[in-house]
């Protein structure tokens, strides 16, 4: 591995949710950047596309599979084992929102967004935890990178209460891996994303419209492939070694704001 504070090339990164949102837009930075990049999610045949994309850019491999589920999350720990020694980083970015009021929100609307957005992250790291503990060095820890949300940070615009309560969970889930995985050389970090444009923000974009939307966001736009990848690849990269533990906000400003 490279000199350079920010180099990830030759790293072998794994990303849930890789085949679209914020979850390619990570994927296309770290193939960009020379990393060997593993994506999964449960359309087989738009993670397969996806990683047929990226490829063009780098090295990319499709792993799909249902994360909400144990017995999903422990095959494609399996399989990853098969093909790697070492896994530098685990993006845990696959995730899903449920909007109801209080008097109608259904146990299905809880359960499924807890399974995916706070279960999985655990177990699949718990399952890839001798892959990480290989890759990770001193002066350059393994990394996990959870991705969070400023819904886990203020007060939401809507009603998402399992989406929030997930959110707000895995942050200080984070901080509490952290601290349990530091001495095995492993870092593990937040990302809190405010607004970019993917499936999951349209129906608040359908509801909001852009305008209104952003005018809770101090920079009046929203978040672009490159805000996240950037913050991403910073995670990943021997530049961050020193940091474990934090959720970083990467929204406009919302969060600073509020
Ligand atoms: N977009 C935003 O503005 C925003 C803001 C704050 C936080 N976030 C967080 O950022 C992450 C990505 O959000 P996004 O907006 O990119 O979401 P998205 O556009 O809905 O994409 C979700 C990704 O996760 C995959 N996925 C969904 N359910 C899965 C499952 N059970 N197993 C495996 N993969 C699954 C999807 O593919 P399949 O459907 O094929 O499985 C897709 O690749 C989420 O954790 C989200 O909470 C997003």
């Amino acid at each position: 591995m490279g000199q350079n504070l920010f180099d990830i090339s030759g790293k072998v990164a794994l990303i849930t949710g890789g085949s679209r949102g914020i979850g390619l837009m990570i994927a296309r930075g770290y193939v960009e950047a020379g990393a060997k990049v593993y994506i999964s999610s449960r359309n087989a045949a738009s993670c397969e596309l996806a990683a047929h994309e990226l490829s063009r850019l780098g090295k990319c491999i499709a792993l799909p599979a249902d994360l909400s589920k144990l017995a999903e999350v422990e095959r494609i720990a399996a399989t990853l084992a098969t093909q790697e020694s070492a896994l530098h980083v685990l993006v845990n970015n696959a995730g899903t929102a449920w909007g109801s009021s209080i008097d109608a929100f259904p146990e299905k609307g809880w359960n499924k967004v807890m399974d995916l957005n706070l279960k999985s992250p655990f177990f699949l790291l718990q399952k890839l935890l001798p892959l990480l503990e290989s890759a990770g060095r001193a002066g350059d820890p393994a990394r996990v990178i959870n991705l969070g949300s400023v819904d886990g940070l203020h007060m939401p615009l809507f009603e998402n209460f399992s989406y929030a309560a997930s959110k707000a969970a895995i942050h200080h889930l984070t901080r509490m891996l952290s601290s349990h995985l530091a001495h095995r050389h492993i870092n593990v970090n937040a990302i809190a994303p405010g607004y970019f444009d993917t499936d999951m923000t349209q129906p608040m974009l359908d509801s909001m419209g852009l305008d209104k939307l952003m005018s809770i966001v101090p920079q009046r736009r929203m978040g672009l492939g490159d805000d996240i990848a950037g913050v991403a690849i910073f995670l990943a990269a021997r530049a961050s070694s020193y940091i474990t533990g934090t959720t970083l906000p990467v929204d406009g400003g919302i969060i600073g704001n509020s």
